[in-house]
């Protein structure tokens, strides 16, 4: 049994991937097990990262552990560290690039300290240090969606961001072989590109002319304190860009090393996530959403939901449901005790804002069936509202 923290992020939803795909059982530790959309057969361990005796369990019975410790800083992290290597006899951890071995742990962020207290636990480990994933570049996506201008500092700076899948391949290479114990590896992108490049390969991707506008430190400093960045983060991130424009990122050769393949381009990354650069239209949205729902993804309908999504439903409550993990609860509570064998579809039927779809419901035994017609309303590529409408009774 292999523990997967972090398993609904960038890199976890691929580790857990690659983890299925080799046959091995896993446990993912998730905080919303109703939003994690993982696929079937993880077993899920509901309980935050930052509570030892959520770990404690999670971790029970499992030999080896994907440690992700979300934070800037380590504080919290040695009940939890110890709590999790009382239970498994390996840990590998998702450290970062900029540890320095030459230096000190307390010189080395967060990583650092945490790579301590994993070797001080005694534990066997593997240290994962990627540099900057390309997921970061999602930070652009609503600029690149509401117009084409992105703003930001140090256009010129050359990154060597590395596709998340190679991060996972990595950390389940040495998941399911101790032969990687004791094994620190520095993992990049396989080429340097300037952020500037990085745009232009979004809008080559996209089919939309992109500009770049370059934001002094100071206008960055703020967007960044607005947008809620990590304090911790905001002004050594800053320096380490500037300093990029004259010395661009290494290259590391670790991954084609490690599994015989050239590591991912970002282009290929881009290709992957265009969707969330563009505005989908209202009839892509109605087919990926109704799409999810006939294949029994429900995390995938997700995606094309806003997060403050309202569902309103006067057959079955009063008011407004805002928010999915809202919406999910109130299926979850109506559908208890209620065996679906079955769900007819039929649609979407689109409009320029608006799609309909009419769901339903078989149930096992002689329960009658339920039938409702949903109407969705769409705003900037997004479903923002839900309204349901009931041809018989729902069930409670
Ligand atoms: N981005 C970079 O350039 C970079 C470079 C080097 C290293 N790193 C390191 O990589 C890690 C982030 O990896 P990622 O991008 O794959 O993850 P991510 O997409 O940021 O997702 C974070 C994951 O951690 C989970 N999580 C957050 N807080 C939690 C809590 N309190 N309890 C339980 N689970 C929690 C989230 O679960 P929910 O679904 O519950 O939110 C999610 O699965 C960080 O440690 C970062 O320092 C990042």
């Amino acid at each position: 049994m292999i523990l997967v923290t972090g398993a609904t992020g960038n890199t976890g939803r691929h580790v857990i991937d690659g983890l299925l795909a080799a046959g091995a059982d896993v446990r993912a530790l998730v905080r919303q097990p109703l939003l994690a959309g993982l696929p079937a057969g993880v077993e899920l361990a509901v309980g935050d990262i930052t509570d030892p005796e959520a770990v404690r369990k999670a971790a029970a019975g499992a030999e080896v552990a994907f440690l992700l410790w979300p934070s800037y800083s380590a504080e919290g992290a040695a009940p939890v560290v110890a709590a999790l290597t009382e239970q498994v006899s390996r840990v590998v951890y998702l450290s970062a690039l900029n540890v320095d071995d030459d230096q000190p742990a307390e010189q080395n962020g967060v990583w650092g300290q945490v790579e301590e207290l994993i070797v001080e636990s005694g534990a066997d480990w593997t240290f994962v240090r990627p540099g900057g994933f390309a997921a970061n570049t999602r930070e652009w996506a609503e600029e690149i969606r509401s117009g084409g201008v992105v703003t930001m500092p140090s256009p010129k700076a050359g990154r060597s961001l590395i596709h998340e899948r190679d991060i996972a391949d990595v950390a389940v290479l040495a998941l399911l072989d101790a032969a990687h114990s004791g094994k620190k590896y520095v993992l990049t992108g396989p080429e340097v590109l300037t952020q500037e490049e990085q745009v232009a390969a979004i809008g080559a991707v996209i089919g939309k002319e992109l500009r770049v506008e370059e934001q002094s430190a100071e206008q960055a400093r703020e967007a960044m304190f607005a947008a809620g960045a990590d304090p911790v983060f905001v002004d050594s991130g800053l320096r380490y860009w500037e300093s990029l424009v004259d010395t661009p990122e290494p290259v590391h050769s670790t991954y084609r090393e490690l599994t015989g393949r050239p590591g991912r381009t970002y282009q290929e990354w881009v290709r992957e996530h265009a969707d969330e650069f563009r505005v989908l239209s209202t009839e892509e949205v109605a087919e990926e959403f109704v799409g999810a729902f006939r294949s029994g993804e429900f995390a995938r309908a997700g995606k094309v939901q806003a997060a403050d999504v309202v569902r309103v439903s006067p057959s079955e409550y009063e008011g407004e449901l805002v928010g999915q993990l809202a919406i999910m609860e109130n299926a979850v509570r109506t559908l208890e005790g209620h065996e679906i064998s079955r769900v007819d579809i039929l649609g979407p039927l689109v409009s320029p804002d608006h799609f309909a779809a009419r769901f339903t419901f078989h149930f096992a035994g002689d329960e009658p069936e339920t039938t409702k017609l949903s109407l969705y309303t769409v705003t900037a590529g997004k479903i923002t509202r839900e309204e349901v409408f009931y041809f018989t009774e729902p069930v409670s």
